[in-house]
């Protein structure tokens, strides 16, 4: 079932992201336990896309390695726009699950979407972004208002605003939607669509469900496995923009779903 698409030794030059033999071990002496071994893969300009996996099979772990928070084990080769990836690569910024602990609950919903800009914008500027994002993800009427008086969606929105006041290349975006109701994401999940499509920023979005994998995005890989492997890629060719009704009847979407789910409940159980 495993198949990887990218050539394991060279890394590809076209990509933002490239990633060879990426391997990642925890813990030391009789304790040491590799967790991810040979992930091969790109990410390139423009796509979404998503990363799926069970509990524990290494998603957070190599989103970020990817944001350049932890360091792979020796051997792999991961670069970010042609270099080898060393500390936080420039435009890439992380968008977490615990929206909550993410915001500074002393400061305003416009203040907290400042925070990244502030110090190399001119108030001007940053007044003018914090606008702009703030329309962007529906918030604009919630500019002064702390963090405590929005809801769990509209919290995760202004985190995502946050993130987008900095004009990232790319979102590295783990479980994001993943502690809200069925109906909040599946308008956070609409809206981050639109947006990625108006702005252009590549999304690597982790998340554990597939309905949500293959709804979201250009790109499914499944990793599985102990240590962690992709098992699956797949291209996700389904029209845009996407419908929570029709896309979710769509026979390629239906197709994908099961193949995925298959791939996954075989390799659990063999
Ligand atoms: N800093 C660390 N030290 C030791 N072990 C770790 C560390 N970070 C992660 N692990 C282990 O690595 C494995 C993968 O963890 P990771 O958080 O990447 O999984 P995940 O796929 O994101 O899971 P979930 O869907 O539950 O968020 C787990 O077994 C975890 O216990
Ligand atoms: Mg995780």
């Amino acid at each position: 079932m495993s198949e990887i698409t990218v050539d394991p030794v060279t890394p590809a030059t076209d990509a933002i992201f490239s990633c060879r033999n990426l391997a990642i071990e925890f813990g030391h002496g009789a304790h040491r336990r590799r967790i991810l071994q040979d992930v091969n893969f790109d990410v390139h300009q423009g796509e979404f896309l998503a990363l799926l996996g069970t509990s524990g099979v290494g998603k957070t772990t190599l989103l970020r390695i990817l944001g350049g928070l932890l360091a792979p084990s020796e051997g792999t080769q991961i670069h970010f726009d042609g270099a080898p990836i060393d500390g936080p690569p420039r435009g890439v910024i992380m968008v977490f699950q615990d929206y909550a602990s993410s915001l500074l609950t002393w400061r305003t919903v416009g203040r907290n979407v400042a925070l990244g800009i502030e110090n190399s914008l001119s108030k001007a500027e940053v007044a003018q972004r914090t606008r702009e994002v703030l329309d962007m993800v529906g918030l604009g009427d919630r500019i002064d208002d702390y963090p405590a008086q929005l809801s769990g969606g509209m919290q995760q929105r202004l985190q995502l605003a946050r993130a987008l006041a900095m004009r990232p290349r790319v979102l590295l975006m783990d479980e994001p939607f993943g502690a809200l109701d069925a109906m909040t994401k599946a308008n956070l999940q609409d809206e981050l669509l639109r947006i990625q499509r108006r702005t252009g920023t590549t999304v690597v979005f982790i998340t554990h469900d597939i309905e949500e994998a293959v709804y979201v995005s250009s790109r499914v890989i499944v990793l599985s496995g102990s240590p962690g492997r992709i098992l699956l890629e797949r291209d996700v060719d389904l029209p845009s923009p996407r419908n929570q009704v029709t896309t979710k009847e769509h026979p390629e979407y239906l197709r994908l779903r099961h193949e995925i789910y298959d791939a996954v409940s075989d390799h659990v159980n063999s």
